[in-house]
């Protein structure tokens, strides 16, 4: 026996902390930004249902395996995915999983960050009173560069938010899980639950008297909550809800893996996941769908609402309609503004926390690297490839970098991990090692879930985000039949890999094209992942990983 890992290990605080923090990694943008726009391109109330039903089968079991694999590692040592999954089998090609598990965390941060960056920037414009003067439309493409006729842009007041944020993230992981992590969720979840209930309260209570107001608010949550079945039958929108439930709850990052490995063997992880998974749920679907989409709805009507997020995301709503409609609150708009921005700040910063506190973790524990100097590693490859994304912003290196990272790289990750849980792992040493502890007793209904319906879920989803084809599967599949070629959408993996429908070059006269930007996004991509892949075998070469020989701290196996 070569070596028993035994470090003095760091650990939450309180029970509060803990939960706070983990609610606080779940709670994030996507909360925000995210299911407001997936909800109203998916139909409204024809989302719901998938949604609730992707996170049942999918969702919970994920979180609970993350839990209980995240848990498990912690009594070795190990604090990253690659040295967890390296311990739950005795085939070297585990730890290699793992790397998915550093690699989504850096790459998701390096434009989660960036939005983040935004954010804060838009809590000190709001105060003071841009957006009064200067139409906000306007503003958020200067602010990003994209006003400019080249896709690539140095938008310089973008780059020293982005700077300021990705210091304050170093900072606060550098200060260690307690002083750090656990404080900074104890500071932002209150303050975003404060924030988003005044918000909430003050939207839905507009009324016909309101300067500007043109219909309820209540349309608006009329349209996102009344459920409708026509959902169920169309792909796409299981595809959306899928993904959406994997980036709400950040399954399929590694991330929740982290923050469960600073629990004892015996700590409950049940009720805690469960719990933790709730407040999200809460967040999401009461509070992130009781601001934009009815204040928006309020001032404009549904059916512009509708139009608008139809056709993009989120985010030009959040920037740049709500700044000019919190106009119409006269004094109280600015500070509106401010919270509005404060509350997406505090949702993201506890997130991007626990995207670095794997990687941070992972220089601590097989590198050896002290925290600090693992912080400001953490921070400076964010900055790099961050950079990427502000500069080629305008380009679609954002974009690109959320598709392969944000979401096609969580579900091949989650599908791995799942099939690992149950059968290299072993279903009944998982749900057992899921149950030690725990406040909560889980269904028996569930052991059954996580071995056989998670994983065909996922593996359905995965097919379909690879084969979407661009009109409805069934003339798909009767084109396969009569011409024996399948129309693959431009959005979906094989689609994107294929470039299809994209008709320039890299470069056109000099400058980079659309199409440049994603091949340089996606190299850049591979590279990282394959860096990192070589650290963990130079990490791990000639240690003996193997459970058997080894028993964790207090765990009275052979
Ligand atoms: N769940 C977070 C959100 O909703 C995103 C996130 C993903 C956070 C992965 C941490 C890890 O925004």
């Amino acid at each position: 026996m070569s070596e028993v890992p035994r470090p003095k290990q760091e650990r939450w605080g309180t029970r509060v902390g803990l939960v706070l923090a983990v609610a606080g990694n779940a709670v994030g943008l996507g909360n925000f930004l995210r299911f407001p726009a997936q909800a109203a391109q998916n139909g409204g109330g024809a989302f719901l249902i998938p949604y609730l039903i992707s996170f049942v089968l999918m969702g919970l079991p994920l979180l609970w395996v993350e839990w209980a694999i995240g848990r498990h590692g912690g009594q070795y040592g190990h604090h990253a995915a690659p040295g967890m999954f390296a311990r739950m089998g005795r085939s070297r090609w585990l730890k290699y999983v793992g790397v998915f598990g550093l690699f989504t965390n850096l790459t998701v941060a390096a434009y989660y960050c960036y939005i983040e960056s935004w954010t804060l920037a838009y809590v000190y414009h709001s105060l003071v009173g841009t957006f009064t003067q200067t139409d906000p439309k306007h503003f958020f493409d200067s602010y990003l560069g994209a006003n400019e006729a080249s896709l690539s842009a140095v938008p310089r007041e973008a780059l020293c938010w982005f700077l300021a944020t990705l210091a304050l993230n170093t900072w606060i992981l550098s200060r260690g899980l307690v002083k750090g992590v656990e404080l900074a969720a104890k500071i932002g979840m209150p303050l975003l639950l404060v924030f988003g209930a005044v918000l909430a309260i003050n939207g839905l209570t507009l009324g016909p008297g309101d300067p500007g107001v043109i219909e309820s608010p209540l349309a608006g949550l009329n349209f996102v909550w009344e459920p409708q079945t026509s959902g169920l039958m169309n792909p796409s929108t299981w595809l959306a809800a899928a993904g959406q439930v994997f980036f709400t709850l950040s399954v399929g990052m590694g991330s929740i893996h982290c923050y469960a490995a600073y629990l004892r063997e015996r700590d409950d992880i049940t009720l805690n996941a469960t719990t933790a998974g709730s407040v999200n749920e809460f967040v999401e679907v009461i509070l992130g769908s009781a601001i934009l989409i009815p204040i928006a709805t309020a001032y404009l009507g549904l059916n512009v609402v509708q139009a608008a997020t139809a056709g993009g995301s989120g985010f030009g709503m959040a920037f740049t309609t709500l700044p000019t409609l919190f106009n119409n609150w006269g004094a109280f708009g600015p500070f509106a503004g401010a919270m509005w921005f404060g509350l997406l700040f505090f949702a993201g910063v506890t997130s991007s926390l626990a995207m670095g506190q794997p990687v941070v973790a992972f220089m601590q524990d097989e590198l050896k690297v002290r925290r600090a100097p693992a912080a400001l590693g953490f921070g400076g490859a964010t900055l790099l490839l961050g950079l990427l994304c502000v500069i080629l912003y305008p380009g679609g290196a954002f974009d690109e970098f959320d598709f392969w990272t944000g979401t096609f790289s969580l579900i091949i990750f989650a599908f791995l991990e799942v099939i690992i849980f149950g059968w290299i792992f072993g279903i009944d040493r998982g749900w057992a090692e899921l149950q030690r502890g725990g406040d909560l007793k889980l269904p028996n209904f569930f052991k059954y879930v996580i071995k056989y319906v998670t994983p065909t879920f996922i593996g359905v989803v995965l097919l379909g985000a690879l084969l979407k084809p661009s009109g409805s599967w069934g003339d798909a599949v009767g084109s396969l039949f009569t011409s024996g070629s399948w129309p693959f959408d431009p959005g979906s993996v094989i689609g994107k890999l294929l470039h299809t429908g994209a008709t320039e070059g890299n470069f056109d006269n000099g400058e980079i094209t659309h199409v440049g930007v994603e091949n340089l996004s996606r190299i850049v991509l591979a590279t990282v992942f394959v860096l990192i892949a070589l650290v963990v075998r130079r990490a791990f070469k000639g240690r003996d990983l193997s459970t058997r020989l080894l028993a964790p701290e207090g765990d009275p196996k052979p």
